[in-house]
């Protein structure tokens, strides 16, 4: 009886030793996160970089921030983005811009998190997109530049070299969306879907090498969004829609442009495939923005988005509400009275209530594969889930 009951107690206090390593590590799913990217992920480094052509970016004036940060804090959006819900739901602080304050040699000592995205970002670097015909107006930092200042900031982060290699490993990469403006400059300038889709095998290996350079580095888990349905943006809608254009019955966006991201999304979950047969041991997790996305333009009012998806929040008038010379930020624009009613916040990026839904379907939801729930479980005890879309 004895040996039974010390035998029972041993299995016991084995079971809590078991449910205490679980709690452990229930409270540090990630201790950072590190991110890349475009205006999807920027929490604030165009404020300090600026623009190329010298003016402003227009999310550096009101009414940007208004919902969440009543103020503007850079970020595309009048609130949070899904990178600020990740942050909150593992428990996180918001990810700082790397640039923040006087520049680049301030660098990351508010914690460990670092965001490295820039609104306007794109995979390809700028020269190399100049040489095909393509300006960016806004920024040279595409993802190589921002992959030198993680390299350059490495050490301010995380003291020496062999400390870098656990902190890069117990970080969470959050890789874009990147690559979603390579294609928007071009399809402004109304060059053909053709030429364009030239390009993506070139944005698809940028992503894929930055990928492979990280996991090298020490990265293990990995999570890379593929493009948003830009066929439904209303900037897209306003400048590319016309009588010759095929519209998705379903859900009025044009059907070009949604098949052309599809594409991009194929290409880039092959490239998946095969860097994790190189790298069995990183988890690489592709994020599908579409379909999270496309759920939403599909049925909006299921979202509680009574102002329909196609028509954007804020910005300068017209059947979408967009007019690309009074932008959002300019002083002619107007904004709703409820952003949390719209899908679209200025026409191109998406309101806060539409990056929450994203957020959910993506890290509790179905959109990831595989399963982020399965290498962070505990997602669903913090903040965010517990409310209701
Ligand atoms: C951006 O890149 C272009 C093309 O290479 C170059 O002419 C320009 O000086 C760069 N701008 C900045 C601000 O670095
Ligand atoms: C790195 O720093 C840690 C403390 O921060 C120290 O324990 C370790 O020995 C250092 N490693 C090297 C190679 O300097
Ligand atoms: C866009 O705004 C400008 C300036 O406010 C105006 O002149 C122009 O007519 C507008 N375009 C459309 C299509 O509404």
């Amino acid at each position: 009886m004895s040996s039974s009951f010390s035998t029972n107690f041993r299995c016991f206090a084995g079971f809590l030793v078991v449910l205490w390593g679980r709690i452990m590590y229930a409270n540090g799913c990630f201790t950072s996160i590190i991110s890349f990217g475009d205006s999807i992920a920027d929490t604030g480094n165009i404020k300090h970089l600026g623009s190329i052509t010298g003016q402003a970016f227009p999310s550096l004036f009101p009414p940007y921030g208004q919902t969440f940060f009543n103020k503007p804090t850079g970020r595309c959006s009048d609130g949070r983005l899904i990178i600020d819900f990740l942050a909150e739901s593992l428990g996180l602080p918001f990810v700082p811009p790397y640039m923040y304050d006087q520049g680049r040699d301030n660098v990351a000592k508010l914690d460990q998190s670092v965001n490295y995205a820039v609104a306007g970002a794109t995979a390809v670097s700028s020269q190399l997109l100049a040489e095909e015909g393509i300006q960016n107006p806004v920024t040279n930092a595409s993802l190589k530049v921002q992959l030198q200042w993680f390299k350059h900031s490495l050490l301010s982060i995380c003291g020496n070299a062999s400390d870098c290699k656990d902190v890069i490993g117990r970080s969470l990469f959050l890789m874009g969306e990147i690559g979603g403006n390579d294609y928007n400059f071009p399809i402004r300038d109304g060059k053909p879907i053709e030429e364009i889709k030239a390009l993506v095998p070139s944005v698809i290996n940028s992503i894929a090498s930055t990928v492979n350079e990280l996991i090298e580095m020490g990265a293990r888990t990995l999570v890379v969004p593929g493009n948003f349905p830009i066929g439904c943006s209303s900037a897209h809608l306003t400048e590319r829609g016309s009588e010759n254009e095929e519209y998705d019955p379903a859900t009025g966006c044009l059907v070009q442009l949604n098949q052309f991201v599809e594409y991009h999304n194929e290409l880039l979950q092959t490239k998946l495939n095969q860097i994790r047969e190189l790298h069995p041991y990183a988890n690489i997790i592709y994020a599908d923005y579409y379909n999270a996305a496309m759920q939403i333009y599909q049925s909006p009012y299921t979202f509680g988005f009574t102002n329909g998806a196609l028509k954007a929040c804020c910005g300068g008038g017209g059947p979408f509400n967009y007019n690309s010379t009074t932008t959002c930020g300019h002083e002619y624009a107007t904004v709703c009275d409820e952003p949390d009613t719209y899908v679209s916040w200025d026409g191109v990026h998406l309101t806060e209530a539409t990056y929450k839904v994203i957020f959910k379907s993506l890290f509790q939801g179905p959109y990831t594969t595989p399963a982020f729930s399965s290498f962070c479980y505990t997602l669903s005890q913090v903040g965010v889930y517990s409310e209701s879309i």
